[in-house]
């Protein structure tokens, strides 16, 4: 039992399920709940929540939570501040005087906005963004030296575009200025502080930079990006840091606890992961895999097909680290298709169980580009790919090309970060539930080339939220400003894994994915 009885609680909202845990000064879980939520994929490249589903479940992992906490004989008082982590980019609206969602949200993987994306281009093209009166930028380059973002299906204001264009209600809140937009960070919040009574509508920055309306050195919205898209000002949330006491939990059984951390998921599990200091890097391996690379108070703008973004911003008044970011989009999504769409097995741990059984895929090559390919190819239009079939081909290879895949994505996001920032990784940190897989993690320091550190304590996404929010309360002393004061947070403990294969054997295969990648490109469907 911690000493003191304090505790700090993380809500983690991912894309398939959300948890609460409960962690003491030193990180240990003290308890927790998580609860998956429906996914809807009513077309291909589809991919929907319902806003309201999601708040339920956060809410009932609270609940659930806090009476295993109880059951250890610890009181909810003990929580003294609470943080906030979320999937990223996937887009809300909702209505300002009902507080009710106006269309199920879409989720950050969803591709339908491929045309969308013609349009913006060409409008870009031809008519060019207006930032000052005598400066107009008409190129995606110009573009990303604002955002650190591409034009992409990916990020949330051209969902928000199709939203506005397909669902009359969306187009009318806005019309009526009823319009609210968030990300599912300002959705949690607006109804864990009152809702419609008294919600607060707010995004930290480190969402904003995944909206593709934010001015990621201003750390503004851009009113230019504002025009460009056609949103009224008022719909948007406001910004805030990721550490600041922003309001209280308005009901349940954390009743009055301040929420005192937002951090999109990503972002959170570099906080975790202890890479508080420019040049060290994770990869978080979950729905999606993405690599974050810490540049420090530096905004590097990648030529390599990474992304720029804010990585936390510990205070209102702090200056802002940023971090390089490599964004895979197939994961953990892909070994849930194996379960859940091709049967090939029953749990997603049996999936080293099964991948164990061949010494190699017999040649098939497995590129799951179920949404297209995000770092660093930026295809939407790539199709998912099995490639090298043949009759001696069993559910073993593709299991195995399944593992290989992920860690080839990662290698190809690896090789764009060391042009970019011309520096090589030796040892790559590793987190999320993937690297539960022995397999998994063996695969990429064989195809990686580099050493693979997996700590024990793997919490790191839910830990980052909780660091960012008991920073802000001056609990346990914790001030991620200043890395030292986190040395009693325990994420020691690691594993290491090795490469195994040749030099030659590792060449071989990467020049293969990279012809199975070339193929899967501009397929459309
Ligand atoms: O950008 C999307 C990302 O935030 C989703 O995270 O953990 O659900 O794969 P995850």
């Amino acid at each position: 039992m911690s000493q003191q009885e304090e505790f700090v609680g993380a809500i983690d909202c991912g894309t398939t399920s959300a948890r609460f845990l409960v962690f003491n000064d030193v990180a240990e879980v003290i308890a927790e709940a998580q609860e998956e939520f429906p996914q809807y994929y009513p077309h291909p490249g589809w991919h929907e929540h319902e806003p309201d589903e999601i708040q339920e479940v956060v809410e009932r992992c609270v609940e659930e939570a806090v009476e295993n906490l109880e059951a250890k004989g610890h009181t909810a008082k003990s929580i003294k501040a609470i943080g906030i982590t979320n999937q990223r980019e996937t887009t809300v609206a909702w209505d300002r005087i009902t507080g009710k969602a106006l269309c199920k949200a879409i989720v950050w993987d969803d591709s339908r906005t491929r045309g969308v994306i013609h349009t913006l281009e060409r409008r870009l093209k031809e008519k060019g963004i207006r930032v000052h009166d005598d400066h107009h930028i008409n190129s995606v380059d110009d573009l990303v030296t604002i955002t650190g973002t591409p034009l992409s299906t990916y990020f949330s204001a051209v969902k928000l575009t199709w939203m506005m264009e397909h669902h009359e209600e969306v187009k009318k809140a806005h019309e009526e200025d009823r319009l609210l937009f968030g990300t599912v960070d300002s959705w949690l919040v607006y109804n864990l502080t009152g809702g419609v009574k008294s919600g607060i509508h707010i995004i930290d920055v480190t969402n904003a930079s995944r909206t593709l309306l934010f001015d990621i050195r201003k750390l503004q919205w851009s009113p230019a990006l504002l025009e460009f898209f056609g949103f009224k000002e008022n719909i948007l949330p406001r910004i805030v840091s990721s550490s600041e006491v922003y309001a209280e939990m308005a009901d349940g059984p954390l009743k009055g606890v301040p929420i005192a951390g937002i951090v999109g998921d990503q972002q959170a599990a570099l906080v975790g992961n202890k890479c508080l200091e420019p040049g060290q890097a994770k990869n978080t391996y979950g729905t999606g895999a993405f690599l974050l690379w810490n540049t420090g108070e530096e905004v590097v703008k990648s030529d390599h097909g990474l992304i720029t973004t804010v990585a936390y911003q510990p205070g209102p008044n702090a200056k802002p680290i940023y971090a390089l970011e490599g964004s895979i989009s197939t994961c953990g999504s892909s070994i849930k298709w194996l379960r859940d769409s091709m049967r090939l097995i029953e749990k997603a741990s049996d999936m080293d169980k099964l991948a164990r059984k061949v010494e190699d895929t017999g040649g098939v090559y497995f590129v799951p580009a179920f949404s297209g390919l995000l770092a660093p190819y930026w295809d939407s239009a790539a199709g998912g790919l099995l490639i090298g079939l043949s009759a001696y081909t069993t559910p073993e290879h593709i299991a195995r090309a399944t593992l290989e895949a992920i860690a080839y994505q990662t290698k190809a996001v690896l090789e764009a970060m060391a042009q970019d920032h011309g520096a090589d990784l030796e040892h790559l940190k590793v987190d999320g539930g993937v690297t539960n897989s022995e397999m998994a993690m063996q695969i990429q320091a064989d195809i990686g080339g580099f050493e693979v550190i997996r700590p024990l304590m793997r919490e790191s996404t839910a830990l980052g939220s909780a660091l960012l929010a008991g920073s802000a309360v001056g609990l346990f002393g914790w001030d991620v400003r200043r890395p030292e004061t986190l040395n009693r947070v325990n994420t020691q403990g690691n594993q290491t894994f090795n490469p195994k294969i040749s030099t030659e054997e590792r060449a071989r295969m990467w020049v293969a994915w990279n012809r199975a990648v070339e193929r899967s490109r501009g397929w459309e469907g």
